[in-house]
């Protein structure tokens, strides 16, 4: 029985956000980071699994046990993720799957906006790795995932969600605000690597590299090739352990997670209108020109 109900949006000291995400928030924020942990963060549909499964090929054994298990996302607290267990009172909550794992060094992803990462990691100098993805690209993947996701609210028609995206009404806020709230970071945080998807997906081993060498790793020229090979889009996607099709979730009648993984799909959902208005309220929102993302998306 489907016992999980839609969540609402709810204004969180100042970020739209739902109970999914904020259900545990005393342990996220005193969530006890390690000097060797590995922390993704991302606004969500920015490639956040990609780099947790390139994270974890670069860093661990190749194992059967799904990807939200290994890398586990800090701030969900939801009843039971794996399919065919049942949705019971004990919540799953990230900071305990975080706790428990045995894997070295432990990889975390998380949505968290900078201002609510808990200080724990600042304190222990963790190496970050934040991607970003292209607005117009991400509020449609989020779009569709908000369909096939059972704790993300019900997301109305395309207009509709369009306008909300823009002003922040979705869970984790301002895709504007967490993106430059990141960026701005990387100013006074050297442990932060800063990365774009569209970069991902025009040249993976290059990205890979360069992920490599700001974790001080030196894998081989045979494990790298077997690396790029294992995430690439139509790999990933018949990949069961990362496919996210073990988890209860999800409707996935409507749509898969591995949906396109292409860059420019916004020009088959925005209208002309729709898209000038988007840059107007973007040049607004996206003043410091250091900030860019890939020319024509
Ligand atoms: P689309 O919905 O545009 O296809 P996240 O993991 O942060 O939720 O991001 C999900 C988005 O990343 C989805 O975008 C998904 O298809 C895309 N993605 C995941 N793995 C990918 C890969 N190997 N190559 C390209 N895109 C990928």
């Amino acid at each position: 029985m489907d016992v999980i109900s839609r969540p609402e949006l709810f204004d969180f000291h100042g970020v739209c956000m739902t109970h999914f995400f904020t259900d545990n928030w005393e342990k996220i924020q005193n969530f006890q980071a390690r000097p060797d942990d590995i922390l993704i963060d991302s606004y969500p549909k920015a490639g956040c699994t990609w780099l947790s499964y390139i994270l974890d090929l670069l860093c661990h054994e190749q194992t059967s046990i799904p990807l939200f298990q290994r890398v586990p996302n800090l701030e969900i607290a939801v009843p039971s993720l794996q399919k065919g267990v049942e949705l019971s009172q004990v919540m799953v909550k990230g900071t305990e799957v975080a706790d428990n794992l045995q894997t070295f060094p432990r990889i975390i992803r998380t949505h968290l906006p900078v201002q609510f990462l808990p200080k724990s990691f600042w304190e222990q100098n963790c190496k970050i790795i934040y991607v970003a993805r292209n607005a117009k690209d991400s509020v449609v993947s989020y779009f569709h995932y908000d369909h096939m996701s059972k704790i993300q609210p019900e997301p109305g028609d395309w207009s509709t969600y369009l306008q909300r995206f823009m002003e922040g009404k979705v869970a984790f806020g301002s895709w504007y605000k967490h993106v430059n709230g990141w960026w701005e970071k990387k100013q006074n945080y050297p442990n932060l690597h800063f990365m774009f998807y569209e970069g991902l997906i025009e040249d993976t081993g290059r990205e890979i590299d360069k992920l490599c060498c700001f974790l001080g790793l030196s894998p081989s020229a045979e494990e790298k090739e077997r690396i790029t090979g294992s995430v690439q889009f139509d790999v990933m996607k018949k990949n069961n352990t990362v496919n996210l099709s073990t988890v209860s979730l999800m409707y996935f009648k409507r749509t898969s997670f591995m949906r396109k993984g292409k860059v420019g799909d916004w020009r088959n959902h925005f209208t002309v209108a729709q898209d000038e208005t988007f840059d107007a309220n973007y040049k607004q929102k996206m003043k410091n020109p250091t900030l860019q993302f890939r020319p024509g998306v």
